[in-house]
């Protein structure tokens, strides 16, 4: 039986995501930490859809998690069709005042569990010659942003890592979408820690910023890799900004970023 397999499938973007493929008929995998929230969300699943759905619960920002979650679907002999690397956390805050502990955990959620399960799960992709994968950035990935200096270079990473892997799955029929959300009405902030007292400029900021439901997201990821594309950004402001993002210089973005921020801690 053929499975899509989603990481960070137990709130947000990803729980919003495992409903709307549920809904379209697709056997799922739901990775992330909280085992009992999988659980629930599988149950509610296989009621409403009557598809079938594997919980594997996994701390991705442990060093050995993604061969964990890969070895158990081979166990279980799953195949994995669409491989959805959504997990992730944000931090912000000064970079020298952040836990450095946290920060090297980011990457490793971020960036090393995710660079992990492409590497485990493209293999079987490229021997059928088909499978898709999709890799979840955000408007961070066009930006340097200071005060969340080291989550924006992560999804700098995604980007650049997903749009070259992109052609490398072509000659195999692999499908690789780099998909970027901008604000969406999840629990990111909190479980960033972008509610703590040096994060309150970013925090104010994205409780007072218009932001897009985590359903209106996953309807527009799910659109997209239906039409098969490599590379879209949720919702049309967004869209707009990343063009213009395109068009400035990095220096100039984040003078500006780190100016605005500075502004507003001083408001407070
Ligand atoms: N919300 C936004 O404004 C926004 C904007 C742009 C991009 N994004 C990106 O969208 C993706 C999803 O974020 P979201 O907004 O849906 O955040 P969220 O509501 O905080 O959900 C994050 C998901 O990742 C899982 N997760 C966190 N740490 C994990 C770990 N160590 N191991 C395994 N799973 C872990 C969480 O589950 P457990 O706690 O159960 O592990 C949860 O299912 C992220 O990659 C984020 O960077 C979000």
């Amino acid at each position: 039986m053929k499975y899509t397999l989603i990481t960070g499938a137990s709130a947000g973007i990803g729980e919003a995501l495992a409903k709307k493929l549920a809904s379209e008929k697709h056997n799922l995998i739901l990775v992330a930490r909280n085992a009992g929230k999988l659980t629930q969300i599988s149950e509610a699943l296989v009621a409403l859809y009557g598809v079938d759905v594997k919980c594997i619960p996994a701390d991705l920002a442990t060093l050995d998690a993604a061969r964990k979650v890969f070895e158990e679907t081979e166990r279980q002999n799953l195949q994995i069709e669409i491989l959805v690397n959504n997990a992730g956390i944000g931090s912000g805050g000064e970079f020298a005042e952040l836990s450095l502990q946290s920060e090297l955990s980011l990457l490793q959620l971020n960036n090393a569990s995710l660079v992990a399960m492409t590497h485990l799960f493209i293999q079987a992709m490229r021997e059928r010659k088909s499978g898709s994968i999709v890799n979840v950035a955000s408007m961070t990935a066009f930006m340097p942003v200071p005060y969340m200096a080291t989550y924006a270079a992560s999804k700098v990473f995604v980007r650049s890592f997903t749009e070259a892997l992109t052609e490398e799955g072509k000659p195999y029929n692999i499908h690789v979408m780099l998909f970027s959300p901008g604000l969406t009405k999840t629990n990111f902030n909190e479980s960033a820690g972008i509610n703590n007292e040096k994060a309150v400029g970013l925090s104010s900021d994205y409780e007072t910023a218009a932001a897009q439901t985590p359903q209106e997201v996953a309807n527009e990821l799910w659109n997209a890799l239906n039409a098969k594309k490599h590379f879209h950004v949720s919702g049309s402001r967004n869209r707009f900004g990343s063009r213009v993002l395109a068009l400035l210089p990095n220096a100039m973005i984040a003078r500006y970023m780190a100016n605005s921020y500075r502004k507003k801690l001083a408001q407070i």
